[in-house]
């Protein structure tokens, strides 16, 4: 079977991330549509540990352009979705039978893999249902001022957001790594074989930058800028300050 005769992987397979959005709003109803189908995800024990939140308030996406490190599209897609891990629930469910939540750092991990999980899942079903998305890592940037400005309950962990919207932008695909650099079978390959997918790698994404006017920009070096020196260092005791526990 190939891509063209299951839709699930021609949707998959067609995915780029969009920034630049027509203004039409994304209607309420198509929301919780894709919503609907994407909350059914495989969730760790069925403690399904995120919620999402809507920013509405045009002023509100204005700061969040900022906040994010000026990404115009924050504001622009028809919608903007924040995708939170939240142990709220879990919460009122253990203290109504008595007992006291005991949150570590596998319960955050469990609701931020959850999260990503249906995350996903939501950005798929957009997709399929013709509309472009683009995460929002940068939500965490500013992360005590976000909490501040959307005034975040405890017990809520924000982890990225989702634009979501009609695309104004038709960009080309993004190449990826090898196959063989992120699946093994029975046993890891040896450093050089991976060393050399990665020269194969930057050598793909070389040209594809170049064409989009950045010559001499490779995958290795952007990792080296971005990867080399911590960033966001003030996470842990944002998360900690509202709920979580990180050991
Ligand atoms: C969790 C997450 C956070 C991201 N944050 C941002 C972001 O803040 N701004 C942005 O323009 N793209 C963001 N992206 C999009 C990635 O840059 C993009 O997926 C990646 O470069 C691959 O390109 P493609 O999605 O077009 O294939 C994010 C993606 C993920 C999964």
């Amino acid at each position: 079977m190939n891509e063209s005769e299951n839709p699930v992987l021609e949707t998959m397979a067609a995915h780029r991330t969009i920034r630049r959005y027509a203004q039409d709003p994304v209607p309420g109803e198509d929301i919780r549509r894709a919503l609907e189908a994407a909350r059914m995800a495989s969730t760790s024990s069925n403690v399904q540990g995120y919620s999402v939140l809507q920013v509405t308030d045009a002023g509100e996406r204005a700061r969040l352009v900022e906040l994010t490190g000026g990404q115009p599209q924050v504001a622009e897609a028809g919608a903007f979705l924040c995708i939170l891990a939240d142990q709220r629930t879990h919460r009122l469910a253990v203290e109504s039978e008595g007992a006291a939540l005991a949150p570590n750092l596998e319960t955050f991990l469990v609701d931020v893999v959850d999260a990503a999980l249906l995350a996903q899942n939501l950005a798929l079903a957009f997709e399929s249902m013709g509309y472009g998305i683009c995460f929002i890592g940068g939500l965490r940037t500013n992360l005590e001022e976000v909490d501040r400005l959307l005034e975040l309950p405890p017990d809520v962990f924000p982890l990225f957001g989702l634009c979501v919207g009609v695309r104004a932008e038709d960009p080309a695909k993004r190449p990826r790594l090898p196959l063989e650099a992120i699946l093994h079978v029975g046993r890891f390959g040896t450093r050089e074989e991976l060393a050399a997918r990665v020269v194969a790698y930057d050598e793909e994404m070389a040209r594809y930058y170049a064409e989009r006017g950045a010559p001499g920009r490779t995958w290795s070096s952007g990792l080296a800028r971005k990867l080399s020196k911590p960033r966001r260092e003030g996470l842990a005791a944002y998360y900690a300050a509202k709920g979580a526990r990180l050991r």
